[in-house]
């Protein structure tokens, strides 16, 4: 059945873990859809596990649009949910709807996200007044990297832990279906997700929260760069890929690979004749 932001309200109100989880192209797509995760965020954070960069800074909204549409097209049921990138949205509301709705047009959104509090409130109304939803996001805001001075745990102290529910409040108020939670003290993230009526997504914010998102690369092993603590490795795929790149160059080196089961058949009178003629 097709997942919406109808489906994140009951899951709210019916106290249902959400799953979320990120991809970036057709074929990932369709596997997780087929195993029945609720959301696929097409997150910016494809340029550091897709395009190699450093942080999110410098991925553009036709990047976000490429990946958006081959995830939309792989998604039968899944929300598809697109990253806003970074100076996509923060210079104006009115900038934040036009690239919102090349999200939704180009890219296939169903949904957009975007980072940050009450200063993205008259963006989030700007895009949800024009039937676009927003998914807000909270804590460690990877956009603001140069501001925190890496990836680091949000929300520690008082101030900056009220400034997180004031921000959650207020992006509630301002239309957001949905809010990430990431990289934010567990004990602080239950007691926030008590107290709002849309779900809280955690990624590094515990178990309090209403559902939970992962990076793809993340969770199979796939990105060895730099892995954080939140993070559960639920499978080793790098490594299956690694002995399986290694497979085939042995195989194709020795000549085990291709062997007679991936060849294509003529008839040896064929070759023969042509054998003939090309003495
Ligand atoms: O870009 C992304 O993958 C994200 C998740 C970390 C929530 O925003």
């Amino acid at each position: 059945m097709k997942k919406t932001i109808t489906t994140f309200r009951q899951a709210k109100m019916n106290n249902e873990k959400l799953t979320m989880l990120t991809a970036y192209d057709y074929s990932t797509a369709k596997i997780m859809d087929e195993a029945g995760i609720d959301a696929i965020l097409v997150g910016d954070s494809l340029g550091n596990v897709i395009l190699g960069y450093e942080n999110t800074i410098s991925v553009t909204v036709e990047d976000m649009i490429h990946h958006g549409a081959a995830v939309a097209r792989g998604a039968k049921n899944a929300l598809v949910v697109v990253d806003m990138p970074f100076m996509s949205y923060q210079t104006s509301a009115y900038d934040a709807l036009i690239n919102a709705g090349r999200l939704v047009k180009e890219g296939h959104a169903a949904a957009v996200k975007l980072e940050g509090g009450t200063e993205v409130c008259d963006a989030i109304k700007a895009i949800t007044n024009a039937g676009i939803p927003v998914m807000a996001h909270l804590g460690l805001t990877p956009q603001s990297v140069n501001i925190f001075g890496g990836y680091k745990v949000q929300c520690r102290d008082e101030i900056s832990a009220r400034k997180l529910i004031n921000d959650a409040i207020a992006v509630e108020k301002a239309g957001a279906f949905a809010v990430v939670f990431e990289c934010v003290p567990a004990k602080l993230a239950a007691l926030v997700s008590n107290i709002l009526t849309i779900p809280t997504i955690g990624i590094g914010a515990g178990n309090g929260c209403d559902g939970q998102v992962l990076v793809f690369q993340d969770m199979l092993g796939m990105f060895s760069d730099y892995t954080p603590k939140f993070v559960k490795k639920f499978a080793d795929v790098g490594s299956v890929m690694t002995k399986a790149f290694s497979d085939y160059i042995n195989e194709t080196k020795s000549g085990v690979f291709p062997a007679a089961e991936h060849e294509y058949k003529i008839s040896d009178e064929i070759i023969k004749k042509l054998e003939e003629e090309l003495k």
